[in-house]
């Protein structure tokens, strides 16, 4: 893989796109029953798509986030933080998505890729994350998003419209993503067990 600056790091996935207008609908249904897990990190959240079958503690804290490294302070060093999660195991929708639109959704994603875990990630105004790279690509389907939300791999800054396609991120370089706009970003982002980039 070379270094240089690319726009091939976001991927956008031809020839498939799901309905935007049922993902809003179904997502405030959604909403009404679960709750956002705020993971102990500031102006994000997240609700679990999957689950290792019959294993809620699966999609609880820290499985919640999962491994990433990154470089926190003036020496550049970098430092891995959380631990390894067993992605191939979250192969269950929990209960909350069954019978909505994002039942379909998840069962054509998992036809098409090799996915780990599936979550409804919220990111609040005016906020980045930590500069940091992830163990593998991640698939996103933004849901509600604003010309302000921008992903950044490298130095290369992207901004991923909600309009029903599905993208697929270089998350094993260094990346943030940050919401300039005034209102949460959301997005459906899957861990992918396949590596395009490589
Ligand atoms: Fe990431």
């Amino acid at each position: 893989m070379s270094n240089s600056v690319t726009f091939n790091d976001f991927y956008q996935v031809p020839d498939l796109s799901f309905d935007i207008n049922k993902l809003r609908s179904d997502l405030e249904v959604i909403l009404k029953k679960s709750k956002y897990q705020t993971l102990g990190i500031s102006n994000f959240a997240a609700i679990p798509m999957n689950k290792i079958p019959g294993d809620d503690n699966s999609i609880k804290g820290h499985n919640v986030r999962g491994i990433y490294w990154t470089k926190p302070d003036e020496t550049g060093k970098e430092v891995k933080r959380d631990k390894p999660i067993d992605e191939s195991k979250y192969t269950e929708l929990t209960e909350e998505f069954k019978n909505t639109y994002f039942e379909e959704v998840y069962k054509i994603l998992r036809s098409k890729f090799k996915l780990g875990r599936v979550r409804i990630l919220l990111k609040e105004p005016r906020s980045t994350l930590s500069w940091h790279k992830d163990p593998e690509p991640r698939l996103h389907i933004p849901i509600i998003t604003n010309p302000g939300c921008k992903m950044v791999i490298e130095d290369v800054a992207k901004h991923m419209p909600a309009d029903g396609k599905v993208w697929i991120t270089n998350n094993t370089r260094y990346h943030n993503f940050f919401n300039g706009g005034e209102q949460n970003r959301i997005h459906i982002v899957a861990c992918m067990l396949e590596n395009r980039f490589n």
